[in-house]
């Protein structure tokens, strides 16, 4: 009797693993099948896949290599990186190119890979100094253009190489190393940080917003040849790395760059800077003297100018005040930055505080204090940095429906709120954002937090860096396995 006890409990045992596993292939297939075209449950995939014991193509892995998580340990291997980038940033509040070259190359520093940097010297300012030995700049004069003198940091390149200990991989940050020489460097990837097929988006927008006095600025018919001309020199680069989903598809699609040459990388911020801290957005609003009983701050930051969607906002904020007094009461808008459209805010009445320009740790304190950030941006090239800062810090994010933020980082409404790029839409989302109140924006800011830390943190975007160089100088490291 207790052996047929055993024997059928053993049965129902059994039934039960295989209902199980027949629910967990089920569920396996249809997430799969759901996240297929969303890139918001990518993550999912990974997780079913790393289930599935498979192990992962590194070269062919079609979704952001953030997602993964590599060792935090020391590097399996010190590098020698050479890198290409036109300008070195001095200043906080530098574009974003030179942003990610700075946060990158510096976190891989700190790690303790070798990195020589070409790039230009600047005559007014004296280059900024950091406190890593292995760590070496290769100054040169820019051209009259601005560009890195080729001939010159090539040589210096070659001089570096040939000391006995070559290049492992070579990193070039957009065009700073011309195609005409990366053709024949194997090992090396070059990052994108705005295509000329994503410009075509902002020209579109540009051009609906002229008002009839403004000239035309750049015809479609260039812009439409500027992609044809990238179209044939990207092919001589032998690596590329997409800074948002949009871009990586692109760059394959309509590229037609082979998927084993593209990796997506999604930008990263210091997430020791950019973090929650209720005290420093006290200390903010104490200084600044907005009140309680402002039931909503906006924050705006970046250059003040016409294609970061300035005159939209201005105009859609003036329009909410004049025919909303109750909003232009209980709302605050903080405006970071510098530029022209800092004296048009300031018209706007005493609700509007502009800040100027702020250092990083000022920028940090100002991410606290707010309710929910703003982007207007019309550029549609690259990956907005403030945005992910702002979701970092914990805070909701509100921004233009360009394919870079919707298809990587507004994914959806969990984290924040995405607008066309119109007065009267961007209007219908401050109106929404404002009726939604405090809590659903902690809320989604609390959501925003949880996919920063899952995707846009420094430490992740260089440990997928790290890995994607390992893989391009050793094919060892080309395997993921979990
Ligand atoms: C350096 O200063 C001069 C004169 O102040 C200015 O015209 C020039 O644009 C500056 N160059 C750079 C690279 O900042
Ligand atoms: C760097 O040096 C290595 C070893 O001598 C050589 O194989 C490689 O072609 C050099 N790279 C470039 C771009 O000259």
């Amino acid at each position: 009797m207790a052996k047929d006890q055993i024997v059928s409990t053993m049965f129902r045992f059994h039934s039960l693993y295989r209902i199980i596993a027949t629910l967990s292939v089920f569920s396996f297939i249809s997430i799969f099948c759901w996240c297929q075209f969303s890139s918001k449950c990518y993550s999912m995939n990974v997780i079913m896949m790393q289930k599935a014991k498979e192990s992962i193509d590194l070269l062919t892995f079609p979704y952001a290599w953030n997602v993964l998580s590599f060792p935090a340990g020391p590097p399996s291997q010190i590098l020698k990186i050479g890198v290409f980038v036109k300008k070195w940033p001095h200043r906080s509040h530098a574009g974003g190119l030179e942003r990610h070259a700075l946060t990158l190359h510096l976190a891989l520093a700190k790690r303790g890979h070798e990195l020589h940097i070409f790039t230009t010297s600047s005559p007014n300012s004296t280059f900024p100094t950091y406190p890593f030995p292995n760590l070496v700049f290769h100054l040169s004069r820019p051209t009259s253009g601005g560009y890195l003198d080729q001939a010159v940091v090539w040589e210096q390149f070659r001089a570096q190489n040939s000391t006995g200990r070559p290049f492992d991989v070579v990193h070039t940050e957009s065009v700073g190393l011309l195609h005409t020489r990366a053709k024949n460097v194997p090992n090396l990837a070059v990052s994108w940080h705005g295509i000329a097929y994503e410009t075509i988006h902002s020209d579109i927008i540009q051009e609906l917003l002229r008002s009839p006095e403004e000239r035309q600025a750049t015809m479609m018919t260039e812009r439409a040849m500027k992609v044809v001309e990238e179209v044939r020199f990207f092919q001589r680069y032998s690596h590329h790395v997409a800074t948002s989903d949009h871009a990586g598809d692109v760059l394959k699609r309509i590229y037609m760059i082979p998927e084993e040459r593209v990796h997506i990388i999604l930008n990263g911020v210091d997430e020791e800077i950019f973090r929650p801290e209720l005290s420093l957005g006290i200390d903010f609003k104490r200084k600044f003297g907005i009140s309680k009983s402002r039931s909503l701050v906006l924050g705006i930051a970046g250059r003040l100018v016409k294609d970061k969607g300035h005159p939209l906002i201005h105009e859609a904020l003036k329009q909410i005040f004049m025919e909303n007094k109750k909003f232009q009461q209980s709302v605050t808008v903080l405006v970071a930055g510098d530029g022209p459209w800092g004296a048009r805010y300031k018209a706007l009445g005493a609700n509007i505080l502009v800040l100027g320009p702020l250092e990083q740790a000022q920028l940090a304190k100002f991410y606290n204090a707010i309710d929910i950030f703003v982007n207007p941006t019309l550029r549609a090239q690259g990956l907005d940095h403030t945005l992910l800062e702002a979701m970092l810090s914990g805070k909701p994010v509100m921004a233009t429906r360009v394919a870079s933020i919707t298809g990587s980082v507004i994914v959806g409404p969990e984290s924040g709120y995405t607008f066309s790029p119109s007065v009267e839409s961007l209007k219908k989302t401050l109106y929404k954002v404002w009726n939604d109140g405090r809590v659903v924006l902690e809320n989604k800011g609390k959501a925003a937090r949880q996919r920063g830390l899952q995707l846009f943190t420094a430490t992740k975007m260089a440990a997928a860096y790290e890995r994607l160089f390992l893989c391009i100088s050793r094919e060892q490291y080309c395997k993921y396995q979990k």
